[in-house]
Protein backbone atom coordinates (compact mmCIF):
# COMPACT_ATOMS: atom_id res chain seq x y z
CA UNK A 1 0.00 0.00 0.00
CA UNK A 2 1.67 3.64 -0.80
CA UNK A 3 2.66 5.18 0.81
CA UNK A 4 2.88 3.57 4.02
CA UNK A 5 2.99 6.59 6.09
CA UNK A 6 1.06 9.57 5.88
CA UNK A 7 3.15 11.92 8.00
CA UNK A 8 0.63 15.13 7.11
CA UNK A 9 -2.28 13.33 9.31
CA UNK A 10 -0.60 15.23 12.19
CA UNK A 11 -0.69 18.36 9.90
CA UNK A 12 -3.57 18.91 9.06
CA UNK A 13 -4.98 21.86 11.04
CA UNK A 14 -3.75 24.03 13.27
CA UNK A 15 -5.68 21.87 16.19
CA UNK A 16 -4.22 18.70 14.91
CA UNK A 17 -0.60 20.37 15.30
CA UNK A 18 -1.50 21.89 18.56
CA UNK A 19 -2.46 18.51 19.92
CA UNK A 20 1.13 16.74 18.47
CA UNK A 21 3.61 19.73 19.05
CA UNK A 22 6.25 18.77 21.33
CA UNK A 23 7.24 21.93 22.77
CA UNK A 24 6.01 24.91 23.95
CA UNK A 25 7.12 28.69 25.01
CA UNK A 26 6.12 30.90 27.94
CA UNK A 27 6.72 33.97 29.26
CA UNK A 28 8.03 32.14 32.65
CA UNK A 29 10.82 30.19 30.20
CA UNK A 30 12.62 34.08 29.24
CA UNK A 31 15.13 35.77 31.27
CA UNK A 32 15.71 39.30 30.19
CA UNK A 33 18.97 40.46 30.22
CA UNK A 34 19.41 44.51 31.15
CA UNK A 35 21.65 47.10 31.14
CA UNK A 36 21.96 49.74 33.71
CA UNK A 37 23.56 52.80 33.98
CA UNK A 38 24.55 56.19 36.34
CA UNK A 39 21.67 59.34 36.27
CA UNK A 40 18.03 59.31 37.15
CA UNK A 41 15.44 58.84 34.20
CA UNK A 42 18.00 57.80 31.83
CA UNK A 43 16.74 55.91 29.12
CA UNK A 44 19.70 55.44 25.84
CA UNK A 45 18.69 53.16 23.41
CA UNK A 46 21.77 51.25 22.10
CA UNK A 47 22.60 51.88 18.74
CA UNK A 48 23.55 48.18 17.29
CA UNK A 49 20.16 46.97 19.64
CA UNK A 50 17.09 48.72 18.65
CA UNK A 51 14.05 48.35 21.20
CA UNK A 52 17.11 47.75 23.79
CA UNK A 53 18.23 50.63 26.58
CA UNK A 54 20.31 51.46 29.45
CA UNK A 55 18.34 52.51 32.12
CA UNK A 56 19.02 54.11 35.22
CA UNK A 57 17.84 52.44 38.32
CA UNK A 58 14.60 54.57 38.44
CA UNK A 59 13.70 53.85 35.19
CA UNK A 60 14.91 50.18 35.82
CA UNK A 61 12.93 49.35 38.20
CA UNK A 62 9.73 51.01 36.60
CA UNK A 63 10.49 48.48 33.67
CA UNK A 64 10.84 45.09 35.66
CA UNK A 65 7.53 45.86 37.47
CA UNK A 66 6.22 46.00 33.73
CA UNK A 67 7.94 42.65 32.77
CA UNK A 68 6.94 41.14 36.12
CA UNK A 69 2.99 41.79 35.01
CA UNK A 70 3.94 40.00 31.51
CA UNK A 71 5.01 36.52 33.59
CA UNK A 72 8.45 37.42 32.99
CA UNK A 73 10.50 35.84 36.29
CA UNK A 74 14.36 36.63 35.72
CA UNK A 75 16.34 39.47 34.65
CA UNK A 76 20.08 39.14 34.13
CA UNK A 77 21.83 42.60 35.23
CA UNK A 78 24.72 44.00 33.75
CA UNK A 79 25.90 47.19 34.26
CA UNK A 80 27.74 50.45 32.57
CA UNK A 81 30.72 51.29 34.64
CA UNK A 82 32.56 54.60 34.66
CA UNK A 83 35.74 55.00 33.22
CA UNK A 84 37.25 56.69 35.98
CA UNK A 85 36.18 53.41 38.31
CA UNK A 86 37.72 50.80 36.04
CA UNK A 87 41.20 50.05 37.19
CA UNK A 88 42.92 46.31 37.26
CA UNK A 89 41.63 45.09 39.91
CA UNK A 90 38.16 45.23 39.62
CA UNK A 91 37.68 46.39 43.01
CA UNK A 92 34.70 48.70 41.99
CA UNK A 93 32.82 45.24 41.39
CA UNK A 94 32.52 44.51 45.19
CA UNK A 95 31.81 48.22 46.60
CA UNK A 96 28.42 47.87 48.74
CA UNK A 97 27.36 51.08 47.08
CA UNK A 98 28.37 49.96 43.47
CA UNK A 99 25.91 50.61 40.13
CA UNK A 100 25.28 46.72 40.84
CA UNK A 101 24.64 46.35 44.34
CA UNK A 102 22.29 49.91 44.22
CA UNK A 103 20.50 47.94 41.41
CA UNK A 104 19.45 45.20 42.41
CA UNK A 105 18.58 46.20 46.14
CA UNK A 106 16.45 48.60 43.80
CA UNK A 107 14.61 45.68 42.21
CA UNK A 108 14.16 43.38 45.14
CA UNK A 109 12.56 46.22 46.75
CA UNK A 110 10.27 47.38 43.91
CA UNK A 111 9.54 43.60 42.80
CA UNK A 112 10.86 40.77 45.48
CA UNK A 113 9.42 38.47 43.77
CA UNK A 114 11.65 38.82 40.50
CA UNK A 115 14.50 36.75 40.47
CA UNK A 116 17.34 38.72 40.11
CA UNK A 117 21.04 37.02 38.43
CA UNK A 118 23.57 39.52 38.40
CA UNK A 119 26.68 38.84 35.81
CA UNK A 120 29.55 38.21 37.59
CA UNK A 121 32.94 38.75 35.45
CA UNK A 122 35.63 41.56 35.47
CA UNK A 123 35.05 43.41 32.05
CA UNK A 124 32.85 46.36 33.17
CA UNK A 125 35.35 46.99 35.64
CA UNK A 126 38.66 46.52 33.82
CA UNK A 127 40.48 49.24 32.18
CA UNK A 128 41.42 46.63 29.61
CA UNK A 129 37.86 45.29 28.86
CA UNK A 130 38.98 41.81 30.17
CA UNK A 131 37.23 39.63 32.21
CA UNK A 132 40.04 38.94 34.65
CA UNK A 133 42.92 40.76 35.84
CA UNK A 134 45.97 41.32 33.49
CA UNK A 135 49.41 39.87 35.16
CA UNK A 136 52.70 39.73 32.99
CA UNK A 137 50.55 40.48 29.72
CA UNK A 138 48.10 37.58 30.58
CA UNK A 139 45.04 36.79 32.17
CA UNK A 140 45.35 35.20 35.74
CA UNK A 141 43.12 33.31 36.68
CA UNK A 142 43.47 32.25 40.43
CA UNK A 143 43.66 35.99 41.43
CA UNK A 144 40.51 36.84 39.00
CA UNK A 145 38.56 33.95 41.25
CA UNK A 146 39.22 35.41 44.25
CA UNK A 147 38.18 38.81 43.04
CA UNK A 148 35.06 37.24 41.50
CA UNK A 149 34.50 35.82 44.75
CA UNK A 150 34.36 38.95 46.18
CA UNK A 151 32.13 40.36 43.80
CA UNK A 152 29.33 37.28 44.25
CA UNK A 153 29.21 37.85 48.24
CA UNK A 154 28.52 41.53 47.56
CA UNK A 155 26.18 40.57 45.17
CA UNK A 156 24.36 38.14 47.36
CA UNK A 157 24.63 41.10 49.96
CA UNK A 158 23.08 43.38 47.79
CA UNK A 159 19.79 40.80 47.29
CA UNK A 160 20.68 38.58 44.57
CA UNK A 161 18.77 35.34 44.13
CA UNK A 162 21.94 33.83 41.71
CA UNK A 163 25.05 34.50 40.40
CA UNK A 164 26.06 34.43 36.70
CA UNK A 165 29.85 33.89 36.55
CA UNK A 166 30.64 34.75 32.66
CA UNK A 167 34.40 35.44 33.00
CA UNK A 168 35.11 31.07 32.14
CA UNK A 169 38.07 31.29 34.70
CA UNK A 170 39.12 27.46 36.03
CA UNK A 171 37.49 26.65 39.15
CA UNK A 172 35.31 29.54 40.05
CA UNK A 173 32.37 27.85 40.59
CA UNK A 174 34.01 25.81 43.34
CA UNK A 175 34.93 28.69 45.10
CA UNK A 176 32.35 31.17 44.59
CA UNK A 177 29.87 28.08 46.08
CA UNK A 178 32.45 28.07 48.73
CA UNK A 179 32.51 31.76 49.36
CA UNK A 180 28.85 32.46 49.21
CA UNK A 181 27.89 29.39 51.92
CA UNK A 182 30.88 30.76 54.52
CA UNK A 183 29.45 33.89 54.08
CA UNK A 184 25.76 32.65 54.74
CA UNK A 185 24.25 32.60 51.77
CA UNK A 186 23.79 28.75 51.29
CA UNK A 187 20.31 29.42 49.53
CA UNK A 188 21.70 31.79 46.83
CA UNK A 189 22.32 29.93 43.58
CA UNK A 190 24.94 29.88 40.94
CA UNK A 191 23.91 29.73 37.14
CA UNK A 192 27.20 29.45 35.77
CA UNK A 193 28.07 30.20 32.09
CA UNK A 194 29.67 27.14 31.66
CA UNK A 195 30.16 26.73 27.35
CA UNK A 196 30.60 30.40 26.92
CA UNK A 197 32.27 30.73 23.17
CA UNK A 198 34.67 33.31 22.30
CA UNK A 199 32.10 34.67 19.81
CA UNK A 200 31.56 38.14 17.63
CA UNK A 201 28.08 37.70 18.31
CA UNK A 202 28.91 39.34 21.38
CA UNK A 203 29.82 42.75 19.41
CA UNK A 204 26.53 44.74 19.80
CA UNK A 205 26.69 43.96 23.63
CA UNK A 206 29.92 45.14 23.90
CA UNK A 207 28.70 48.51 22.63
CA UNK A 208 26.06 48.27 25.53
CA UNK A 209 28.97 48.47 28.06
CA UNK A 210 32.05 50.27 26.24
CA UNK A 211 33.35 46.89 27.46
CA UNK A 212 35.57 45.45 23.97
CA UNK A 213 39.10 44.82 24.98
CA UNK A 214 40.67 47.98 24.38
CA UNK A 215 43.85 49.19 22.86
CA UNK A 216 46.06 50.52 25.60
CA UNK A 217 49.40 50.53 24.00
CA UNK A 218 50.41 47.56 26.93
CA UNK A 219 51.06 44.07 26.13
CA UNK A 220 47.53 42.11 27.21
CA UNK A 221 45.99 39.73 24.97
CA UNK A 222 43.60 41.51 22.04
CA UNK A 223 40.39 38.90 22.56
CA UNK A 224 39.47 36.62 24.84
CA UNK A 225 40.53 33.49 23.50
CA UNK A 226 42.60 32.39 26.20
CA UNK A 227 39.46 31.79 28.10
CA UNK A 228 36.47 31.55 26.43
CA UNK A 229 36.17 28.41 23.86
CA UNK A 230 36.60 27.73 20.55
CA UNK A 231 33.51 27.89 18.53
CA UNK A 232 35.14 24.57 16.37
CA UNK A 233 35.42 22.27 19.54
CA UNK A 234 32.36 20.25 21.21
CA UNK A 235 34.15 17.90 23.83
CA UNK A 236 35.44 21.02 25.76
CA UNK A 237 31.71 22.62 26.12
CA UNK A 238 30.63 19.24 27.74
CA UNK A 239 33.51 19.37 29.63
CA UNK A 240 33.53 22.74 31.25
CA UNK A 241 29.42 21.64 31.33
CA UNK A 242 30.07 18.64 33.85
CA UNK A 243 32.86 20.53 36.05
CA UNK A 244 30.57 23.16 36.73
CA UNK A 245 27.77 21.00 37.61
CA UNK A 246 30.03 19.16 40.10
CA UNK A 247 31.79 21.84 41.23
CA UNK A 248 27.97 23.26 42.64
CA UNK A 249 26.65 24.73 39.43
CA UNK A 250 22.60 25.42 40.20
CA UNK A 251 22.26 25.79 36.20
CA UNK A 252 24.63 25.89 33.64
CA UNK A 253 24.72 27.76 30.22
CA UNK A 254 25.35 27.47 26.95
CA UNK A 255 26.10 30.58 24.93
CA UNK A 256 25.32 31.79 22.03
CA UNK A 257 22.16 29.89 21.41
CA UNK A 258 21.65 29.24 17.62
CA UNK A 259 24.47 28.96 15.76
CA UNK A 260 25.17 26.33 19.18
CA UNK A 261 22.15 24.41 18.98
CA UNK A 262 24.13 20.75 18.97
CA UNK A 263 26.16 21.97 21.65
CA UNK A 264 23.02 22.67 23.79
CA UNK A 265 21.45 19.10 23.05
CA UNK A 266 24.93 17.54 23.84
CA UNK A 267 25.06 19.31 27.44
CA UNK A 268 21.34 18.96 28.08
CA UNK A 269 22.08 15.25 27.56
CA UNK A 270 24.92 14.89 29.93
CA UNK A 271 23.96 17.23 33.01
CA UNK A 272 21.44 16.98 35.09
CA UNK A 273 20.87 20.12 36.23
CA UNK A 274 18.56 23.01 33.87
CA UNK A 275 20.36 24.38 30.58
CA UNK A 276 20.17 28.02 29.87
CA UNK A 277 21.11 29.40 26.47
CA UNK A 278 21.84 33.04 26.10
CA UNK A 279 20.57 34.23 22.61
CA UNK A 280 22.83 36.91 22.40
CA UNK A 281 22.88 40.23 21.22
CA UNK A 282 24.14 39.65 17.64
CA UNK A 283 21.56 37.10 17.16
CA UNK A 284 19.45 40.08 18.42
CA UNK A 285 20.75 42.48 16.38
CA UNK A 286 20.73 40.43 12.80
CA UNK A 287 17.08 39.71 13.24
CA UNK A 288 15.76 43.58 14.03
CA UNK A 289 18.40 44.22 10.71
CA UNK A 290 16.40 42.10 8.38
CA UNK A 291 13.21 42.99 10.11
CA UNK A 292 14.28 46.99 9.27
CA UNK A 293 15.24 46.53 5.52
CA UNK A 294 11.76 43.87 5.33
CA UNK A 295 13.68 40.79 4.60
CA UNK A 296 12.53 39.23 7.39
CA UNK A 297 9.29 38.82 8.98
CA UNK A 298 10.56 39.91 13.03
CA UNK A 299 7.60 38.06 14.76
CA UNK A 300 7.86 34.98 12.93
CA UNK A 301 11.37 34.74 13.22
CA UNK A 302 12.22 35.71 16.89
CA UNK A 303 9.40 32.82 17.54
CA UNK A 304 10.75 30.15 15.86
CA UNK A 305 13.97 31.12 17.17
CA UNK A 306 13.28 30.86 20.57
CA UNK A 307 11.00 27.70 19.99
CA UNK A 308 14.14 25.83 18.24
CA UNK A 309 16.32 26.98 21.42
CA UNK A 310 13.56 25.62 23.68
CA UNK A 311 13.30 22.09 21.57
CA UNK A 312 17.11 21.50 21.38
CA UNK A 313 17.28 21.84 25.47
CA UNK A 314 17.02 24.83 26.45
CA UNK A 315 15.10 25.18 30.42
CA UNK A 316 15.39 29.01 30.42
CA UNK A 317 16.60 31.50 27.23
CA UNK A 318 17.82 34.91 27.76
CA UNK A 319 16.90 36.77 25.37
CA UNK A 320 16.46 40.37 24.18
CA UNK A 321 13.22 39.57 22.65
CA UNK A 322 11.72 38.47 26.30
CA UNK A 323 9.64 41.20 26.70
CA UNK A 324 8.20 41.45 22.83
CA UNK A 325 7.77 37.47 22.81
CA UNK A 326 6.10 37.55 26.17
CA UNK A 327 3.96 40.29 24.38
CA UNK A 328 3.36 38.47 21.47
CA UNK A 329 2.35 34.71 23.40
CA UNK A 330 0.47 36.64 26.19
CA UNK A 331 -1.77 37.82 23.05
CA UNK A 332 -2.21 34.32 21.35
CA UNK A 333 -2.97 32.42 24.97
C1 LIG B 1 31.07 39.56 29.58
C2 LIG B 1 29.80 39.21 28.88
C3 LIG B 1 29.61 39.30 27.52
C4 LIG B 1 28.29 38.95 27.27
C5 LIG B 1 27.70 38.64 28.49
N1 LIG B 1 28.67 38.79 29.50
C6 LIG B 1 30.52 39.78 26.45
C7 LIG B 1 31.87 39.25 26.37
O1 LIG B 1 32.19 38.16 26.84
O2 LIG B 1 32.68 39.96 25.80
C8 LIG B 1 27.69 38.96 25.92
C9 LIG B 1 26.20 38.91 25.82
C10 LIG B 1 25.64 39.33 24.51
O3 LIG B 1 26.32 39.45 23.49
O4 LIG B 1 24.42 39.54 24.48
N2 LIG B 1 31.40 38.94 30.73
Amino acid sequence: MFPLHRGRRLRQNESIRSLVRETSLSPADFMFPMFVCEGENQQIEIPSMPGIYRYSIDLLVKEIKELFTLGIRAVNIYVKVIDDLKDNTGKEAWNKKGLMQRAIRAIKTACPEMIVMPDVALDPYSIYGHDGIIKNGEVENDSTVDALVKMAVSHAQAGADFVAPSDMMDGRVLRLREGLDAAGFQNVGIMSYSAKYASAFYGPFRDALDSAPKETGEVVPKDKKTYQMDYANRIEAIKEAVWDAEEGADMVMVKPGTAYLDIVREVKDNVDVPVCVYHVSGEYAMIKAAAEKGWLDHDQIMMEQLMCIKRAGASLISTYFAKEAAILLNKLD
